[in-house]
């Protein structure tokens, strides 16, 4: 076993005993598939709880010799864990763990940004989205867990990325003791270019 597989298998084990949201494994393989697709410079993540997926995608970064990730948490004790499990999976210079809410924190972000993942409180979906619109790159891909349990909450989002963008939505059955259905989605940012 890699020290991968243990860290992984420890976060996991430690998320189900204690309640602590992560992704589980099915939308997990389903996420990492786009990161392996778009190859992306740049990841910034909403939601970091103890790093579950933050180790997922860094692995795939990893392996691709490219792109790093900008994961926020506004827990300071959950970034906290999640950067230490970061560091022993052996991806500590791949990552910028930022404590604070997103939608601040987002706004920071200088850099173009080709890979957002939503996965914070739904309400927040949207102005994150609005946040970082200006640092998305034509091309983006941008994953949204929850759409399934949290679509009420994130009806704004929803209707404004469905409405512009092409989207893919994916219903999972999953073994997380706290949901077993639920969806993710995939949407592919477009820059619209306004004639004034
Ligand atoms: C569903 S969990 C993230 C799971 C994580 N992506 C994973 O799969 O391992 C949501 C996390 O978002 C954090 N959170 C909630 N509101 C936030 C906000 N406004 N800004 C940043 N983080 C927030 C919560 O503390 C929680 O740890």
């Amino acid at each position: 076993m890699t020290i991968f597989d243990e860290v992984l298998q420890e976060v996991d084990k430690r998320c189900r005993e204690e309640g602590i949201p992560m992704l589980g494994p099915e939308k997990a393989e389903f996420l990492t598939t786009f990161v392996e697709k778009a190859r992306p410079s740049l990841i910034v993540e909403c939601g970091t709880a103890i790093g579950y997926s933050g180790l997922w995608m860094l692995e795939k970064l990893k392996a691709a010799g490219k792109g790093r990730l900008i994961t926020v948490e506004i827990d300071p004790d959950r970034a906290r864990d999640a950067q230490a499990h970061f560091d022993r999976a052996g991806f500590g210079d791949l990552v910028d763990s930022r404590i604070g809410n997103a939608i601040d924190v987002l706004q920071t972000i200088t850099a173009p940004v080709d890979f957002l993942l939503l996965d914070n409180n739904f309400s927040n979906y949207f102005p994150c989205f609005q946040a970082i619109e200006p640092r998305l790159v034509d091309g983006a891909t941008v994953v949204a867990d929850n759409v399934g349990i949290g679509a009420d909450s994130m009806a704004d989002y929803l209707e404004h990325v469905r409405s512009r963008y092409d989207c893919q939505t994916c219903w999972f059955d999953t073994e997380l003791p706290w949901v077993k259905r639920d969806a993710m989605e995939v949407t592919i940012y477009k820059k619209i270019v306004r004639n004034t």
